[in-house]
């Protein structure tokens, strides 16, 4: 990062062949809305190459497990679940919310087998922000070395949120939310992009806990959604590992956050999961209006995605140019950070320094 004055440009820095092709495996990743689950709930979500069951107990506590029953692999997520214990549907074993087998009707009082040590691969699973987290990862690992879960720091009047699944990598889609270069190409309606000229840009970055945040003050010249809320926005703008962007508009006691997450699902699918949160409940009345808009910016950035992830199959490198790539040379960086300090059994280490950027967008 301190050689920004220097455009540089790199390609082996960003791909190697193999954890780094992968997205962090120890960390929390987004699997959808926390109102979708009911208390007595389940569904199947997929995560990193892994089908995992997540659901809410009767007591409204959070589940996720490996959707996969022990004795012939049927998706347990197919079966019933009472609340308490899920039933697999093809031969009946139950097994509790923690995984352990409970009963397998199918044994005999004669049969000596025993199935309290068979059990389900269990994950830990929280809410935050409206969202449910996983952490796919197993095996120990240090709750500090992990980077936060996105929280909010203002109630709600209103919230929109919209899903879409990408084909393309996660750190493909991950670099979309960092990239401010793509902006003025792809998101270039009228209502965010009303003015088709670039122009040249300077933000301040500095590092936070697992990522950097940009900042910038009086942006009376950006978009017309700014300018819904009156006088002059404060924007905040972080990115955090594994593949959160979290947007803070502040204007005097008015908040607005907008917050992108991407999932990898497979290695070639990843759920793109936008939400804007706003404190003024007249907001609400633009919901039908912000859908269908957030849902075309969303789109914006699929089509795009997938057209570049064909392009990276036929011939995966890519050349990370000037001061605008920065931020996504820095998101290799601090995965990297966060695979050599998990390696090495060490603290995460922040590599970035306080910077400033110049680009044209
Ligand atoms: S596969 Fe689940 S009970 Fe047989
Ligand atoms: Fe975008």
């Amino acid at each position: 990062m301190s050689s920004a004055a220097a455009p540089r440009v790199s390609a082996d820095d960003a791909l190697d062949p193999r954890a780094m092709r992968e997205p962090l495996p120890n960390a929390w990743y987004c699997v959808g809305q926390a109102s979708a689950i009911a208390g007595g709930k389940m569904r199947a979500v997929a995560l990193n190459g892994e089908q995992v069951v997540v659901g809410r107990a009767r007591d409204g506590a959070l589940f996720a497990l490996r959707d996969r029953c022990p004795h012939r692999g049927m998706a347990l997520s197919k079966g019933k679940f009472d609340g308490d214990t899920l039933m697999c549907p093809f031969h009946g074993w139950r097994f509790g919310t923690d995984g352990r087998c409970r009963d397998v009707p199918t044994l005999s009082e004669h049969d000596a087998s025993d199935f309290s040590r068979i059990a389900v691969q269990r994950f830990p699973i929280v809410e935050s922000a409206g969202f449910l987290w996983v952490n796919p990862h197993l095996g120990p690992s240090d709750p500090g070395a992990v980077p936060a879960v996105p929280s909010l720091d203002f109630e709600p009047a209103g919230c929109l949120v919209l899903e879409l699944e990408v084909e393309a990598s996660f750190d493909l889609t991950t670099l979309s939310l960092v990239d401010p270069g793509h902006v003025a190409f792809v998101h270039d309606t009228w209502w965010f992009r009303p003015s088709k000229e670039l122009r040249e840009k300077v933000k301040t970055f500095q590092p936070v806990p697992h990522g950097f945040v940009m900042t910038s003050h009086a942006t009376t010249t950006s978009s017309p959604v700014y300018r819904l809320l009156g006088g002059v926005p404060e924007v905040e703008i972080e990115f955090r590992l594994p593949g959160v962007r979290l947007e803070r508009i502040k204007a005097g006691t008015k908040r607005v956050a907008n917050y992108t997450f991407a999932t990898p699902m497979s290695p070639n699918r990843t759920m793109l999961t936008n939400a804007l949160y706003w404190s003024m409940p007249a907001l609400n009345l633009l919901k039908p209006v912000a859908r269908p808009m957030m849902r075309q910016f969303l789109t914006q950035d699929q089509q795009v995605l997938q057209h570049a992830q064909a392009g990276l199959d036929r011939k995966p490198t890519m050349v990370l140019l000037g001061q605008g790539d920065l931020p996504s040379q820095w998101y290799f960086r601090l995965k990297r950070e966060a695979l050599e300090a998990a390696r090495e059994g060490r603290p995460f280490a922040n590599p970035l320094v306080h910077q400033e950027l110049r680009w044209r967008s």
